[in-house]
């Protein structure tokens, strides 16, 4: 028998909700991920973060389906890559997406990058209000975009994103961004939420860890929910995908939470959005 979710949800502006842990896949080969996302539903997760540029949405639906959780019980996020910005080439990789999914509809449809050099995100984001209208995607939102991004969208779109993916961890913790999410009714989602495993192994998470009977990545995915993010770890690892959903059974104190809040130094994983062609 398939074990019950244990993610609570979020509200998004839209009036949908999101699991606020989900299982991201970004590494994961095509082969592997079907898989491992039967296995990560089988657990108890209802939320997969995928893209086009992954190569894997076959998988990934292979996967959803592999479970035999009903399609409309799990959240599945994909995303549009740089080069398929404007608003005919976007609904084209939109479809393209869907296909190999295997989906008729995704509930979350991402802007991956705002690419500034092409400066067609406008357009792209036309193409998604469009593909909601349409009812392809329940929800429509945006990943590295920075206040001057979504300024723009705002100048020239009626719709807000109802999310912004970002790269946030402990080394990162997104303060600003954050604030301007939350002022435009934006939910804001880490990306690379244990910074791709590099935040693990320092002796301040060892010991906050110690101290609950958890594991530092399980304090760092805590932390992530007590701030109210979404967040999706991706693991290789069944087990340790397991791992990673048992956040929700203890709380981190506020003297937990100001030592996490000294492990800051602005090091990103990723690019910054402004450089990323
Ligand atoms: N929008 C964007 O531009 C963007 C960019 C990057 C990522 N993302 C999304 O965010 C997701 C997560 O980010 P990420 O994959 O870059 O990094 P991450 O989730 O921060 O870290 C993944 C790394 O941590 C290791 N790990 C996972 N759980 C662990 C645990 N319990 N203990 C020890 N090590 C653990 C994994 O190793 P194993 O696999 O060997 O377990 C892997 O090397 C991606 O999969 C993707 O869906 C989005």
């Amino acid at each position: 028998m398939t074990p019950a979710a244990f993610s609570p949800v979020l509200p998004l502006s839209d009036g949908n909700v999101i699991p606020q842990l989900g299982l991201g896949v970004y590494k994961v080969e095509d082969t592997v991920a079907s898989t491992l996302v039967a296995g990560a539903i089988e657990a108890g997760y209802r939320h997969i973060d995928t893209a086009a540029l992954y190569n894997n949405e076959r998988g990934v639906g292979e996967g959803v389906r592999a479970s035999g959780v009903p399609r409309e019980e799990i959240f599945v996020t994909t995303k549009v890559w740089n080069d398929r910005h404007g608003y005919d080439e976007t609904q084209r990789a939109f479809d393209e997406s869907l296909e190999l999914l295997g989906m008729d509809y995704v509930d979350l449809y991402l802007i991956h990058w705002p690419a500034p050099e092409q400066n067609r995100y406008t357009e792209a984001w036309r193409a998604l209000v469009k593909l909601q209208e349409d009812g392809r995607v329940r929800s429509i939102g945006v990943s590295n975009f920075k206040s001057h991004h979504l300024n723009r969208l705002r100048d020239t779109s009626d719709v807000l994103p109802v999310l912004n993916q970002v790269e946030l961890h402990p080394w990162l913790p997104q303060l600003e961004t954050r604030t301007f999410d939350r002022s435009l009714g934006i939910l804001t989602e880490s990306w690379s939420p244990l910074a791709r495993g590099r935040v693990l192994g320092n002796d301040i998470l060892d010991s906050i860890a110690d101290k609950h009977g958890k594991s530092p990545a399980q304090v760092v995915l805590r932390w992530h929910i007590q701030l109210g993010l979404v967040v999706i770890p991706k693991s290789n690892s069944l087990d340790r995908i397991r791992e990673n959903s048992q956040v929700f059974d203890f709380t981190l104190d506020v003297a937990d939470v100001a030592a996490i809040a000294g492990l800051e130094t602005g090091e990103r994983t990723g690019l910054d959005p402004d450089d990323h062609g």
